[in-house]
């Protein structure tokens, strides 16, 4: 079907997964990221750790109050918790939105191996079909993009603008609201000036191709990262520093139509990804609103408290809704280190 036969429920979805005082919830982490991270913790990433941990996200009471949607992988989508129920029917029943990530990581770049491209466009229109079918409400692809001395080049932000793009178009004609995700990453010893300006040339790229790909930006979400200095830079940014050039950056690339864009956690800290939000909900009202797709930085607690024990399942789940509800405030700008405390 053409997008436009999509776009009103497009629109309405999009507008749900960031009404302010709620964000998303990414957990989504592939076949090999969520076995590092379980290994972290001397976990192993068996189909039955996989479904206590996930599960426990998914019926922590409450947590709808702060999230609208959670981001599953392939496996999660098709899976069910303990008592048989399956997880998409868990979230509906409590008004979270199911979401699927349907990228398929990334690869080298042809004649730029020190640069990524993501795969998954083949055959993606019939793997939309049976996301829908499977009650799916909205889809994301991350592309990523490096900072260098030569990097990134325009080559590669323009491959990754064109496939962003591709997605996004075949996510509205199958009636899913794309998350349209292009992360400058963290890695490096860049300073905050570098970030700024790689973010600047990919989000230019990426609203250019969606432009010519013919994609309604009033049924899709911006995830990008936020304006910071490299991690191994040595230096740390204020947060209204980070607000200041990031919140700047996005009112002279994105459309007033963008129902929002959530902020994905990238290696930030819990804290700071929640202070940081805060920051730029605090300068006041946008054309969009400003919300969270976090991953680590809603789940490192959760993670930590779990360590793979039935028994530390309700502290593990006390956790995830304290971050989810922090950064919940921070969507309002109404986010306090004394609040973080009490
Ligand atoms: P982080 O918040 O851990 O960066 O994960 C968000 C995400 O979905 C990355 O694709």
């Amino acid at each position: 079907m053409a997008i436009a036969d999509h776009l009103e429920e497009l629109k309405k979805t999009a507008k749900q997964m960031v009404v302010p005082g709620k964000g998303i919830l990414a957990a989504d982490e592939s076949s090999g990221t969520i076995e590092k991270k379980f290994a972290k913790i001397g976990v192993a990433s068996t189909e039955d750790n996989r479904r206590s941990y996930r599960g426990l996200f998914f019926t922590t009471p409450g947590f709808e109050e702060f999230i609208s949607g959670v981001i599953l992988f392939d496996e999660t989508l098709r899976q069910s918790a303990a008592d048989g129920r399956t997880f998409v029917s868990i979230l509906q029943g409590v008004g979270v939105l199911p979401g699927i990530k349907v990228d398929q990581g990334t690869k080298e770049m042809d004649g730029s191996p020190n640069e990524k491209v993501t795969k998954g466009l083949e055959g993606l229109p019939e793997r939309l079909k049976e996301y829908v079918e499977l009650g799916a409400k909205f889809a994301k692809w991350r592309a990523v993009i490096t900072i260098g001395d030569v990097l990134p080049t325009d080559a590669n932000i323009r491959q990754n603008a064109k496939d962003l793009a591709a997605y996004a178009a075949l996510c509205q004609e199958a009636g899913l609201v794309p998350i349209v995700e292009p992360e400058v990453l963290m890695d490096g010893g860049h300073g905050i000036e570098a970030c700024a300006d790689a973010s600047e040339r990919t989000l230019r790229a990426v609203f250019e191709e969606l432009k010519k790909a013919g994609v309604a930006p009033e049924g899709m979400i911006l995830k990008t990262n936020m304006v910071i200095p490299g991690k191994e830079s040595g230096t740390k940014a204020a947060p209204e520093t980070i607000a200041e050039l990031t919140t700047t950056l996005f009112e002279r690339v994105l459309p007033d139509e963008l129902p929002g864009q959530a902020f994905l956690s990238g290696g930030q800290s819990e804290v700071e990804a929640t202070e940081n939000l805060n920051a730029m909900n605090k300068k006041g009202q946008f054309p969009w609103k400003l919300s969270f797709s976090y991953g680590r930085a809603l789940q490192d607690s959760a993670l930590k408290t779990w360590g793979g024990k039935p028994e530390n399942i309700p502290a593990a789940q006390k956790a995830f809704y304290h971050r989810a509800k922090m950064n919940s405030l921070a969507t309002l700008g109404k986010y306090t280190s004394e609040i973080e405390k009490a």
